[in-house]
């Protein structure tokens, strides 16, 4: 008997598209080319980075400000090779927990790489070249995304590596050359500062972080710089000569102009993520792609073949693991025959540096670019109870809603915790809350998330603590 669905790829938007779809009574199979489920997130990407955001953080508290909460420990000392088990241990904690959800929903595993032979027909190559076809009435696409490359520039995952590399190195780099001041290049680059290397970021635009509030950026630039991050915006790596025992990068002003030479001992190439749709024969079988080689979809995430669905890094939108995950149950809800949806406007983005920063809905940029007038509320940390005793006041609180409805648009965040708290916000955009009630709920003291409120109630000017 034919299944109701196949999902190809079992990172977030595939593993729990499956589940979704099995919990509605459909008859389900996966299939993996790698050997574990998890894509990109458990296994390269969210999980581990997470995991050395973490460790490290703990490491540079424990060297800076333990002493000044009265708990002296010594200098802390790196086990590098510790830390990486430890990250190692939570990888596998994780993907052996979609193993488990997939089977505890009985749905089938085939593991290799899938190619779509005709609609309704997938074919599957395992390692040793053996082929099994499984027929099914449906079909998502859910192979996500790889590295972008720069052109000219091998990576070699030892010396110039992607974010995969950058997760595993062996010691601690003297200096890491980051290409790119986006998620990744910020994180990662703040990972091997805290555990000891020099780094320095080469941005092509003129800001970091392209996409996110601008004030947001700036003050974030200021604090990563204030920790010994150094960066040069306006400017591309253009080759890097791997010969000697040093990496010797040419970098250019993004407009052209004279090369300069940078040494490093490893470069970190994070421009971006590009859809990954190698093997799948979506060419053969018709499906249509965007201009940016993304499988277009429409507002169901059907392809233009019928019976055919993509979700996640490989179609349009924010390269992000839960928007992939509610495209999954959206997807799966469709194919069932139910509604499902996802609201683009309402998706937190996160960055999980110290300070994170976590924003949701609209920037400044966006609200001005579309002619929505707005009101702003701001907060600082400074002014939070908690966020002083913690010795943790970087950063503020930015609400904006509209001018006209106090509707809330957008709400960033800079601070500790601020992926966490932006939860808050998320919600509030989802249910079309005002600022008024935001500023109204209460907000258990002390906690950060007094900060949101005192922002909500800074819209309209009656902020206390300010
Ligand atoms: P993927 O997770 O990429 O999964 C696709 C799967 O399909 C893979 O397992 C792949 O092996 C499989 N596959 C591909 N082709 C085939 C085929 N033909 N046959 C069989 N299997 C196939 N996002 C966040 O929201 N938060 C974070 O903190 C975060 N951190 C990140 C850190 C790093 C270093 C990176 C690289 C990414 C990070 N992301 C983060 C982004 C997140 O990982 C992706 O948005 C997410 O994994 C996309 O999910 P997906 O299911 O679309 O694809
Ligand atoms: P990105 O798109 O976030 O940033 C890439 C940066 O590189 C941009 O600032 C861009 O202007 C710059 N750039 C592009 N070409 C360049 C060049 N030739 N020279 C110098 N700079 C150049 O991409 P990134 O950091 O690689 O991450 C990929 C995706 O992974 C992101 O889109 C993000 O959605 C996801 N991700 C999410 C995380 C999270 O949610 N916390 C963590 C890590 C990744």
């Amino acid at each position: 008997m034919p299944y109701d669905l196949v999902v190809i790829g079992t990172g977030p938007g595939g593993y729990v598209c499956a589940i979704r779809a099995a919990q509605l009574g459909l008859k389900t199979a996966v299939v993996e080319k790698e050997k574990t489920f998890g894509g990109t997130c458990l296994n390269i990407g969210c999980i581990p980075s997470k995991a050395l955001l973490h460790a490290s953080e703990l490491y540079e508290e424990a060297g800076h400000t333990f002493g000044k909460m009265g708990i002296r420990v010594g200098a802390p000392a790196l086990d590098l090779a510790a830390m990486m088990k430890f990250k190692d241990e939570g990888v596998d904690g994780n993907v052996k927990g979609v193993a488990f959800l997939l089977k505890k929903n009985k749905i089938d595993s085939f593991q290799g790489v899938g190619r779509i032979a005709a609609p309704g027909k997938i074919e599957v190559r395992s390692a040793d070249g053996k082929i099994e076809t499984a027929e099914t009435k449906n079909i998502v696409i859910a192979t996500g995304s790889d590295v972008a490359r720069l052109k000219g520039i091998e990576i070699d995952e030892q010396r110039i590596v992607s974010s995969t590399g950058a997760l595993a190195l062996a010691k601690v780099p003297e200096k890491l050359l980051v290409v790119g001041a986006g998620v990744i290049g910020l994180e990662l680059g703040s990972v091997w500062r805290r555990l000891g290397a020099q780094v320095e970021v080469v941005e092509f635009l003129d800001r970091i972080l392209p996409g996110m509030d601008l004030d947001v950026a700036r003050q974030f630039q200021r604090l990563l710089q204030r920790q010994g991050l150094t960066f040069r915006l306006s400017s591309k790596v253009t080759a890097i000569d791997a010969a000697g025992e040093k990496l010797k990068a040419s970098v250019e002003p993004a407009a052209g102009g004279t090369a300069e030479s940078i040494e490093a001992d490893v470069a970190l190439i994070a421009i971006g993520r590009v859809p990954y749709t190698q093997g799948l024969g979506l060419d053969a079988v018709g499906v249509k792609f965007d201009n940016k080689g993304r499988v277009a979809v429409d507002a169901h995430f059907a392809t233009n073949v019928p019976g055919i669905y993509a979700i996640g890094d490989v179609i349009a939108g924010p390269m992000l693991a839960h928007k992939a995950e509610d495209e999954g149950v959206a997807a799966a809800e469709i194919i069932a025959g139910r509604a499902g949806h996802v609201n683009y406007d309402a998706i937190p983005n996160v960055i999980y540096t110290f300070p994170e920063v976590a924003s949701v809905g609209r920037s400044e940029e966006e609200l001005k670019a579309a002619g929505i007038a707005y009101n702003t509320g701001r907060f600082p940390f400074t002014a939070n109870g908690r966020a002083k005793v913690n010795l943790t006041t970087d950063g503020f609180v930015k609400i904006l809603a509209d001018a006209k409805t106090d509707r809330v648009l957008g709400v960033h965040i800079v601070g500790a915790d601020a992926g966490t708290m932006i939860a808050e916000a998320a919600v509030a955009i989802e249910l079309g809350a005002s600022s008024e009630d935001i500023a109204r709920t209460s907000h258990a003291h002390p906690t950060l998330t007094e900060a949101i409120r005192e922002a909500a109630m800074a819209v309209e000017k009656w902020s206390i603590h300010m």
